[in-house]
């Protein structure tokens, strides 16, 4: 049999369905209680073995392809971890806007941990892929898992939940970054404003039951309010998917994109030339559905 010297994957996207903060920690990050789902809209990765040497390229040229790409930091901790003697040529097709809350850097490099221990038959366990992620960002580990999680501590820690509700997403990126820095730092002040935030479970117990509804009443994001505090045209655009279908919407992770969950591919599809007439073409918009990506 030949050896398998090349393998093409699928690296998703994600929005944060709920995102509480529930404290500040002594390192300085935030401990988390978030329920993420993958979408099955995302980047492609080409991973080629080569006899040494790692090295990474992408159709992006806004990307930085060196040590500071998570992607070959995964690369190369895997390959230090495991001791691997053999390389591999890394090629990312990228479609996920840049730091836009969508999880793009944190699931490409969870994809290289899985794929390389593929490629490289390291046969590593799941375990020591976890160490891995928890080390080079605190979405890795949920994307390591593949479906949809509750997660608490800085995010790492991921608990696998059950999620029947194939909705249909329409994501919308205003075409400006919020660094997920200012978004931690800036969070407090404004969020006071908002209210208690739902339990966790009304998430968890509707994505389990598959009920659309139920699940828009729990959506919750704590670094919502001040990043809409500074950018009004995030609260317009979720209004915006409200009037015209959403049954609910929400600012993913530390944003700046925006999503609305509509029932059906048809509500979605009616929505998604209004935004872009609205907000002009420096707007993103893309059509997804919830549940895991294929990672063939
Ligand atoms: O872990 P990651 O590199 O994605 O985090 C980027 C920044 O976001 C951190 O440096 C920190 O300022 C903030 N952060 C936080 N609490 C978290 C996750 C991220 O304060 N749970």
């Amino acid at each position: 049999m030949p050896t398998q010297v090349e393998l093409t994957v699928f690296s998703p996207a994600k929005i944060n369905l709920y995102l509480r903060i529930v404290g500040r920690r002594a390192d300085g990050y935030h401990d988390l209680e978030t329920v993420m789902v993958p979408l099955d809209f995302g980047d492609e990765i080409v991973c080629q073995r080569r006899r040494a040497g790692l090295t990474l390229e992408c159709d992006d040229p806004r990307l930085p392809t060196d040590e500071s790409n998570l992607a070959l930091r995964a690369a190369l901790a895997l390959k230090e971890r495991c001791e691997v003697t053999s390389g591999a040529r890394i090629v990312l097709r990228k479609r996920t806007p840049l730091a836009a809350g969508l999880g793009g850097g944190s699931s490409n490099a969870a994809t290289v941990l899985l794929t390389l221990n593929r490629l490289w038959k390291l046969e590593a366990p799941m375990a020591v892929l976890d160490e891995i992620a928890a080390g080079l960002g605190s979405d890795v580990n949920f994307f390591l898992r593949g479906s949809a999680c509750l997660c608490r501590g800085r995010g790492e820690q991921t608990e696998p939940i059950a999620a029947r509700l194939p909705a249909t997403v329409l994501l919308a990126n205003p075409g400006f970054e919020i660094s997920t820095k200012w978004a931690y730092a800036n969070w407090a002040g404004a969020a006071k404003l908002t209210g208690e935030p739902p339990p966790v479970s009304v998430v968890t117990c509707a994505l389990a039951g598959g009920d659309l509804r139920g699940l828009a009443g729990g959506l919750y994001n704590s670094l919502e309010a001040a990043s809409v505090t500074k950018f009004p045209v995030l609260q317009v655009m979720k209004e915006m998917m409200l009037a015209h279908g959403a049954v609910g919407a929400l600012m993913s992770g530390s944003g700046a994109t925006v999503f609305g969950l509509f029932a059906d591919a048809a509500s979605a599809g009616a929505c998604e030339p209004v935004l872009r007439r609205e907000f002009g073409p420096s707007t993103w918009t893309q059509m997804a559905r919830m549940g895991a990506g294929s990672q063939s």
